[in-house]
């Protein structure tokens, strides 16, 4: 990441996953774990984060009657990130707080593109121009059967399912495997999280992975 030399900041952990997969119920708890070693961090979310974003998320996510290309959509996702990031990401990292964001680029690669299929080209060109030299230092790829997730999703949900949600399994298929190449490609910022085990073995296997963070004021502890 792009740093001003001596400036102090922080670090940018990201939950990725399909629907069900847990990433708010785990952002949350990586926050916790956080705030119990001293480190102040901000929980937010995307397509959205800040009020302006929301608004673009709502647009990007209800079920109207105007249809959405794959890659107005690809644009919409990247709308909402750049003000998120503007506003809301750059300025707490900035702060040297840390940053928990449900979902971040590797969302749009494995949905717009993996899903979907937008030319990957596009998207990295997205990315560089709206957020170019801002990466995720950690990426916690929750990763689990599309059955499972579909299942915990909509028994936790009441009401209408939104534009992905409403989706077919071979849709989510398609973005599993596609956060899964992505996660080959780069290993050490993409820690794929066994998501179907208790929530319990999924946290310690999301510990494991924090505990190799560089934690502010101490070393890097390696198990
Ligand atoms: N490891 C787990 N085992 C069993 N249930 C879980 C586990 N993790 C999360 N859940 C439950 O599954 C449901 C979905 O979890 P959560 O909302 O965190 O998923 P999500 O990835 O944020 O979903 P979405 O993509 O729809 O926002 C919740 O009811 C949550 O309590
Ligand atoms: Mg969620």
């Amino acid at each position: 990441m792009t740093q001003a030399p001596g400036k102090k900041r922080g670090s940018l952990i990201t939950l990725e996953g399909i629907e069900g997969a847990g990433k708010s119920t785990v952002a949350r708890w990586v926050c916790d774990w956080l705030g119990r070693h001293g480190i102040r961090a901000t929980l937010t979310r995307e397509p959205g984060g800040t009020a302006l974003a929301e608004r673009v998320r709502q647009i990007v996510l209800e079920r109207g009657e105007e249809q959405l290309s794959a890659a107005t959509e690809t644009l919409l996702m990247f709308a909402a990130r750049g003000i998120h990031v503007e506003n809301l990401i750059r300025p707490a990292l900035d702060r040297g707080d840390w940053v928990v964001c449900d979902r971040f680029t590797d969302a749009t690669r494995a949905y717009q593109g993996g899903g979907r299929g937008v030319d990957p080209a596009l998207i990295e060109s997205l990315a560089s121009q709206v957020h170019g030299g801002l990466q995720p230092d950690c990426t916690l790829l929750l990763d689990l059967p599309v059955p499972v997730g579909l299942e915990r999703a909509r028994s936790r949900q009441a009401g209408a399912l939104d534009r992905f949600e409403s989706e077919a399994q071979a849709f989510f298929e398609r973005v599993r495997a596609a956060y899964l190449a992505l996660a080959g490609r780069e290993p050490g910022r993409i820690h794929v999280i066994d998501a179907s085990r208790p929530l319990e073995a999924v946290a310690r296997q999301v510990e494991a992975v924090l505990e190799r963070l560089p934690i502010p004021g101490g070393a890097v502890r390696v198990r």
